[in-house]
Formats: structure tokens, C-alpha cells, sequence
């Protein structure tokens, strides 16, 4: 009798998928809370594997782990977890929501910092403020408080808030269709990492998410890929053989910049469709938030690779939509693995705001951004922005120097409402004596020229060739 109710109150015959309990994270001392999704059984002694979730943290941490790694002590049912998630709901509609998992700090990666839509916008003018068109960066309840002007050691610069910067309140519309849209149910396959490892090139990768490569790859302890047309293989022999006969020796379509060993290839997205797809499936394995599909007809593709004696290797790319209605100059984005942290990221970003200068266009990239997407563009608008206040000149009669948020969009190409939350986001703008005054601290001037001083990799807008097409008046893309 004792032993049956121990049996039934042993949480190690009660654990199923669903349940939260804290599990010592790989490669450190932390237990943090996580969710387990998946349960495997060895057929032969019974000993099981769990696949968890750590509840506060991005998914690329997902991982296999063994029972000696789960807290028992503190497990929480299925049935627990969902009534504790429905308290959490019933007191957020009392406006006391907890943060979002996916908002939360998500140590050791960089915690995430508030999307990008969630900013507060510049709404409406306020007649009294000196602006040109005027209106102010902040909501009508919020007055502007006076504050007292301080630039000791750093610059001030007039902004002049321009009226239509207000039209940016309204939430992006997910694009549901292309080669990668949205990502929207979480179900129980996609939510798994499907692919133990890939070769490409000289490098192993461990993927990060799931990715739809056809079924026979997925029980395979590596896929290999070709590096230079990305067709994936189950075997280093498969692989060689197909290296064998294999043309490329850079990625198809165009080379349109090429400086030192940096070059950027673009491809049409219904031209190279194998490529295109392929690009897309690897890309998938480090892109959670976006749904791969298979028309990538309405794509190009700006395949970044660096260049050796063996060929052009891939280092990263983006997607831009041939036509976009919403002014997105961006769709994904993507670093692989062993060159992140570089400047990569940042030079694809700069590569892709030279095409929209190019094309006499402002852009920005689609929503929503993952955590290190925010980050990287953040940091990318910030330094942009900042380079072209700290170069700007006091007039002639000695006053401070005047820009437009329209004139500092036009010079670099990002969209208004990106400069807008970035100058807000850095703390920048200040409202004095009816203006609004952009100051520029002494902190900020100096951690701007660091940032700067160690920015090697630049793009050069002389090496690139290329002229902008004009999709919409072509019958088909
Ligand atoms: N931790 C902290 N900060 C980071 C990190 C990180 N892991 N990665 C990037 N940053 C920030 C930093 O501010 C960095 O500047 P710093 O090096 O001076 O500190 C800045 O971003 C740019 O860094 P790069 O080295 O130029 O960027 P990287 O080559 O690593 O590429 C990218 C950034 C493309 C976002 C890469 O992390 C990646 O491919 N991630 C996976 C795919 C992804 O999330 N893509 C964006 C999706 S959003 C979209 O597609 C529109
Ligand atoms: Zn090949």
C-alpha cells in the first residue's frame, strides 16, 4: 500500500510533457525554471531524455538533457502551470501583466530589450513649441518638462520634429507569404530543434531552431552542405562526390561589390530558386521567428562572402522583397555562427541602407526583430545617427547647427520613425526654451568614438555597381 502511493506521488513516474521544474543549464551553475516538451525513452534499459525549454531564456538554449540535470523537488504539473498562467492573464487584464518570457533578460545572451514598436511615438503638435511642422516626441498627456540645457564638454544641435514622423503608430502587418513570413503557432515539431549538426566549409554548426530539411536529414548526426551552392547531403562521401561535379565557387547571380575580400552576390530569388531555397533552410536553423515557405520568386537575395584562395565563402546575407509595400529594406537577416560578433552584421546592415540610398529610398528592416536583430540595428541607427550630429557645424553667426529628423533620415536612409525611437532611445532629445535640442554628453561623444575607433570593416559605396530596378513596372518579377 505505502509503495503504491509513493508510486503515485514520485514525480519521476508523474513527469510528462508539459510539466516546469528547474534544470541545471549546460555548461554552468544555474537551475532555471524550464518546460519540458518532449520526453525519450530508451527502448532497451527505460532510461530517459527530456527536451526542455528554459522558460525565461530564447529558444536556441533548448536542449536535450539527462535525468541527473531536472530538480524533482520543485516540479509543477501541467494542469499547475496552466492555472498559474491563467492568474498571470486574469491579473494582466488588471494592466499588472509580468513581463513576456521572450522580454525577460536572457543571461548569458544579451537580454532583450523592449521591441522596437512598443517605443513611444511622436503624436501630436503642440502649437505653443517653436518646430518646424512641429511635433514633439512625446504623447499629448505627456508634457515636455523644461529642463536646463548641459552640453558641458559634448555638442548641442537643434532637432526640428517634423509632423508626419506621427504616422509610425501603427503596428506593422506581418507579412504571411514569401520565402520566410511571420512565425506564428508554436507546435510541437517546429518547436524542436530538428537538426543535430551541419558541415559548411571548413565549420561545424550546431543549429539554433528548427528548420524544415526533408525528413531523412533529420536522424543523421551531421547534414553536410556544399558551401558554395548549399545543397545538403547525408555523408562526407555523398558530399565529395558532389564536390566532384559541382560549378560554383561562389554563390550564383551577381557579384555587385567586392572590396578586399569582402563581396556581395545578389540573387534573384526566381532565377536561383534552388539556391534561394537552400539559403533559406540554413538560414532557418538561427531564425526563430520567421516560417520558412518556398516561393522566394518575390526575393533577391545579398549573399555577403569572404574570398581565399578556394573560393568566395559565405559569411552571411539578407532578403529584400522585390517590391515592398511597407518600405522594408530588409526581410532576414543573417550572420552565420563562427563570424558573429564581427562587424558582419553591421556591414550587411549598412550594405542594405547603401541599396536603399541608392534607390533614393528611406527603409527598414521587417518586424518583428529577434533580440540580437534589435540589438545589432540599434546599435547600427545609433552610431549612424550620431556620426552625422557630431560632424554637423555651428552656423556662420555662431548658433547651434539645425537638422530635421527628415533631413537625418534622407542622409542616412532609415525610416523616420526608426531615427525617432533611436534619438528617444538614446535619451537624447531635450526640450529647452521651446526647442527641441538634441545634446550630445561628453559619455556619449566619448563611448561613440570608441564604438567608431573599432569599426574596421566599412562599406565602400565607390565599389558598389549596381542600378536599382524598378519592380512594379515589370510584368513579372
Ligand atoms: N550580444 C550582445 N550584443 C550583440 C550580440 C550579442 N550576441 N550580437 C550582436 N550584438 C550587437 C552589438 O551591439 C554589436 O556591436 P558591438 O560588437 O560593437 O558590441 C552589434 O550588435 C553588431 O554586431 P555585429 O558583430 O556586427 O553583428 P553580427 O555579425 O553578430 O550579426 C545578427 C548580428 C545578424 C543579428 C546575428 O546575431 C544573427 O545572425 N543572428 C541570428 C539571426 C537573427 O536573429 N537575425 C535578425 C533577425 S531580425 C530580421 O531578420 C529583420
Ligand atoms: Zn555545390
Amino acid at each position: 500500500m505505502a509503495k503504491e502511493i509513493s508510486s503515485v506521488t514520485d514525480p519521476r513516474a508523474m513527469i510528462t510533457e508539459g510539466c516546469r521544474l528547474p534544470v541545471k543549464m549546460y555548461n554552468c551553475d544555474e537551475w532555471p525554471l524550464a518546460e519540458i516538451l518532449n520526453i525519450k525513452r530508451d527502448t532497451e534499459d527505460g532510461i530517459a531524455s527530456f527536451y526542455v525549454h528554459y522558460v525565461a531564456y530564447n529558444k536556441r538554449l533548448d536542449e536535450w538533457v539527462a535525468d541527473a540535470r531536472l530538480d524533482y523537488d520543485k516540479m509543477q504539473m501541467p494542469s499547475a502551470v496552466k492555472a498559474r498562467e491563467k492568474g498571470a492573464d486574469a491579473k494582466s487584464l488588471n494592466g499588472s501583466r509580468p513581463p513576456s518570457p521572450e522580454m525577460k533578460p536572457a543571461t548569458p545572451r544579451p537580454p532583450a530589450p523592449p521591441r522596437i514598436e512598443k517605443v513611444p511615438i511622436v503624436e501630436k503638435i503642440k502649437t505653443e513649441i517653436k518646430v518646424e511642422n512641429g511635433a514633439p516626441p512625446v504623447g499629448p498627456k505627456q508634457q515636455p518638462k523644461k529642463k536646463k540645457l548641459k552640453a558641458e564638454g559634448g555638442i548641442a544641435v537643434d532637432v526640428i520634429v517634423s509632423q508626419d514622423s506621427q504616422e509610425s503608430n501603427q503596428p506593422p502587418t506581418p507579412r504571411q507569404t514569401g520565402s520566410m513570413s511571420t512565425h506564428h503557432p508554436d507546435d510541437v515539431v517546429t518547436r524542436m530543434k530538428n537538426i543535430t549538426m551541419i558541415e559548411l566549409g571548413k565549420y561545424r554548426l550546431k543549429p539554433w531552431y528548427f528548420s524544415p530539411y526533408p525528413q531523412e536529414m533529420t536522424n543523421i548526426p551531421v547534414v553536410y552542405l556544399c558551401e558554395f551552392c548549399l545543397k545538403y547531403v547525408k555523408s562526407s562521401k555523398c558530399l565529395e562526390r558532389h564536390l566532384v561535379k559541382c560549378p560554383l565557387k561562389h554563390p550564383p547571380g551577381n557579384e555587385i561589390y567586392r572590396k578586399q575580400s569582402i563581396s556581395f552576390f545578389e540573387v534573384d530569388g526566381r532565377k536561383n530558386k534552388i539556391y534561394s531555397q537552400n539559403l533559406c533552410l540554413l538560414a532557418k536553423l538561427f531564425l526563430d521567428h520567421k516560417t520558412l515557405y518556398y516561393d522566394t520568386d518575390p526575393f533577391l537575395f545579398y549573399v555577403m562572402t569572404e574570398c581565399d584562395d578556394r573560393g568566395f565563402h559565405v559569411v552571411g546575407y539578407f532578403s529584400k522583397e522585390k517590391e515592398s509595400t511597407e518600405d522594408y529594406n530588409v526581410a532576414c537577416i543573417l550572420t552565420l555562427p563562427p563570424f558573429q560578433r564581427k562587424g558582419f552584421g553591421r556591414l550587411l546592415i549598412e550594405f542594405s541602407y547603401e541599396l536603399s540610398k541608392f534607390e533614393g529610398k528611406t527603409g527598414s528592416p521587417e518586424k518583428p526583430l529577434s533580440d540580437l536583430g534589435l540589438l545589432s540595428y540599434r546599435s547600427y541607427w545609433s552610431h549612424t545617427i550620431l556620426e552625422i550630429l557630431v560632424d554637423m557645424k555651428p552656423s556662420e553667426n555662431g548658433e547651434r547647427p539645425q537638422i530635421t529628423i527628415n533631413e537625418i533620415s534622407e542622409l542616412t536612409s532609415i525610416k523616420k520613425e526608426d531615427v525617432i525611437s533611436t534619438l528617444q532611445y538614446l535619451n537624447l532629445i531635450n526640450y529647452y526654451k521651446g526647442q527641441y535640442v538634441i545634446v550630445l554628453t561628453k559619455e556619449v561623444l566619448e563611448s561613440h568614438m570608441r564604438a567608431m575607433q573599432k569599426r574596421k570593416l566599412r562599406i565602400d559605396p565607390k565599389c558598389l555597381h549596381w542600378t536599382a530596378k524598378d519592380w512594379s513596372k515589370r510584368g513579372k518579377w
